[in-house]
């Protein structure tokens, strides 16, 4: 599936799909291992991430990354982590619904090639999107859901931002989202 990846990843790299395409420096496409047991879906890329054409190497990718060791015992390199859309929307606004709905075949062929048992959802917008929901991420969290055919584990989860914003209440329903992902990922 690494070659089926790797393919897809220089296809986006040059998508003119939706307006994002004009403003962003890199396409942001995903990182990590292609076969990996863990995903992570964030939001988009921020600043730093469009410099770098890497996810999450910002500050939320620093708590993330944090996160990872001291939860999960692993590193990035370890999992596969990517975001709903691959560019940087201007001034770090949210996407809309039309740039997610274009970027979500990228998404969908990821979870597909890199068949990870377990999907971590980061935040509201890629919780909404891959449960199909509108119910907020305060709510959605706190339990895993079934997700897709072949069927794997889902567990939502704060975005890293909110964490960092919201304080040590928020960090600790994040590292208790981050357990229950690692006792699901031996159980597909
Ligand atoms: N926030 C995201 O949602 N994704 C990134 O890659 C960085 C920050």
């Amino acid at each position: 599936m690494a070659t089926a990846l790797k393919v897809l990843a220089e296809e986006a790299s040059t998508c003119t799909s939706c307006g994002l395409a004009v403003g962003r420096t890199t396409v942001v496409f995903g990182a990590g291992s292609f076969a990996a047991d863990l995903m992570f879906v964030g939001e988009g890329p921020g600043a730093r991430e469009d410099e770098q054409g890497v996810p999450f190497v910002g500050r939320s990718g620093q708590l993330l990354d944090r996160l990872l060791t001291e939860e999960l015992g692993i590193d990035r390199t370890d999992c596969y982590i990517t975001n709903v859309v691959k560019c940087r929307p201007p001034e770090n606004r949210d996407p809309r619904p039309d740039e997610i709905a274009a970027c979500r075949p990228y998404l969908e062929q990821q979870v597909k090639l890199v068949d990870p048992a377990v999907i971590v959802t980061l935040g509201n917008f890629s919780s909404k999107l891959l449960l199909e929901t509108d119910v907020g991420i305060t709510k959605l969290r706190g339990r895993s859901y079934r997700f897709g055919d072949p069927e794997r584990h889902l567990v939502p989860t704060f975005h890293p931002a909110a964490a960092l914003r919201g304080g040590a209440d928020v960090l600790a329903r994040m590292r208790a989202d981050l357990v229950r992902a690692k006792v699901l990922m031996g159980d597909r």
